[in-house]
């Protein structure tokens, strides 16, 4: 089956298609919001009414078929900005019904979850997945494809919402994330250590925050660094130690948090998605802590940027998931803000 994907939760207008493989994938980002600082949804709607008939078109023409060679369509549908969602959702019933093709409706987070299997086929279930998005910070266990149990979320910022915030406070660039990993390159020894959040070794299975993330009070102790480091006027020399402080921190706590569910759970392939995933220093924590603790034959698998970023080919290949499982969503399809993952279940219920 050869389906079509839509995405436009946020500010990237994609499509792609997908078959038995990846056939065409376009992102087309929009470089405005950068004007501000972060996402304005308006402009964001605004946006994709604009590119969503020319990125659909390109995606066709690149994987060198015609319209009338789609057999499905498959849209984000939540969780995400709700103007910017209608635009794709409506856009996809009115191709889908003019071809008198199937449409089904995509979960934006059970699309980060497929993206890394698109280039590598050994990404499949059972496994322990890490989700760190721009909105969403998510570990959950994946017996199979389609059941999510669903381990630990971020009670207040999702890590890369921190990535950006700090960022900003650095006087980076938006989206921040890829421009603090850069700088915190550039720092060998940091003189900035930061409290790992809600992480202590007194801590027991069971317990609330076992598996919980928070990135608020490290945003703040951020916050504190550089206003301390202007207040002495060594702020430029102290940047690059910041950002460190602030990532190994960071990362500790996704790290710890992702290698215990996978231990507690007997898995030995870890899978990442959403933006984050491609911190380079995020990928080598785990991998380095997965090995220890779960023996030598652990895995860790990431998607490269392309891929890890909001774009349609995951969405595609998540919808070829359900519709393959004879799935399929009706004229009625709508957008949501907040959705649930179809097939999530609370963390301590037996996954269905
Ligand atoms: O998954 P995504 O494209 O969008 C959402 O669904 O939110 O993730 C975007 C997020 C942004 O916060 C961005 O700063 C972050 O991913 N990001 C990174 C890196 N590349 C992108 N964070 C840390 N390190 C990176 N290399
Ligand atoms: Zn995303």
């Amino acid at each position: 089956m050869r389906v079509l994907g839509i995405e436009t939760s946020c500010d990237e207008t994609s499509a792609a298609v997908v078959e038995d493989k990846l056939e065409s994938l376009v992102i087309l980002s929009q470089d405005v919001h950068r004007v501000f600082g972060g996402v304005v949804p308006e402009i964001a709607s605004r946006a994709h009414l604009t590119a969503v008939v020319p990125v659909v078109r390109q995606a066709v023409a690149d994987a060198a078929i015609g319209m009338r060679d789609i057999d499905a369509i498959a849209v984000t549908h939540g969780p995400g900005l709700v103007g910017a969602l209608l635009v794709g959702v409506s856009f996809a019933k009115g191709l889908a019904a003019s071809l008198d093709v199937p449409l089904i409706g995509v979960h934006h987070m059970e699309g980060h979850l497929f993206a890394t299997e698109l280039q590598n086929p050994d990404a499949t279930p059972p496994f322990t997945a890490l989700l760190v998005s721009g909105g969403h910070t998510l570990l959950l266990d994946v017996p199979a494809w389609g059941e999510y149990q669903l381990l630990g979320a971020t009670r207040d910022d999702a890590a890369g919402e921190a990535f950006d915030k700090v960022a900003k406070l650095l006087g980076l660039p938006y989206p921040g994330g890829r421009h603090v990993e850069a700088m915190a390159a550039a720092c060998d020894a940091p003189r900035h250590r930061f409290a790992r959040p809600m992480l202590h070794g007194g801590q027991q299975p069971g317990d609330p925050d076992y598996y919980d993330f928070s990135f608020s009070g490290l945003k703040t102790a951020v916050l504190i660094a550089v206003r301390a480091a202007e207040a002495d006027g060594t702020i430029d020399a102290q940047r690059a130690s910041i950002a460190r402080g602030f990532q190994d921190a960071l990362v500790d706590s996704l790290a710890a948090k992702t290698v215990r569910g996978a231990e507690a759970h007997g898995r030995q392939r870890i899978v990442l998605g959403g933006g984050v995933a491609c911190n380079g220093a995020l990928q080598e924590r785990i991998a380095a802590l997965a090995v220890r603790q779960l023996g030598a034959g652990a895995r860790v698998h990431a998607p490269g940027p392309r891929l890890a970023t909001d774009n349609a080919a995951m969405i595609a290949r998540a919808g070829l998931f359900r519709l393959g499982r004879g799935e399929r969503s009706g004229w009625d399809l709508n957008a949501y803000a907040t959705l649930a993952i179809p097939g999530a279940v609370a963390r301590g219920s037996a996954a269905a």
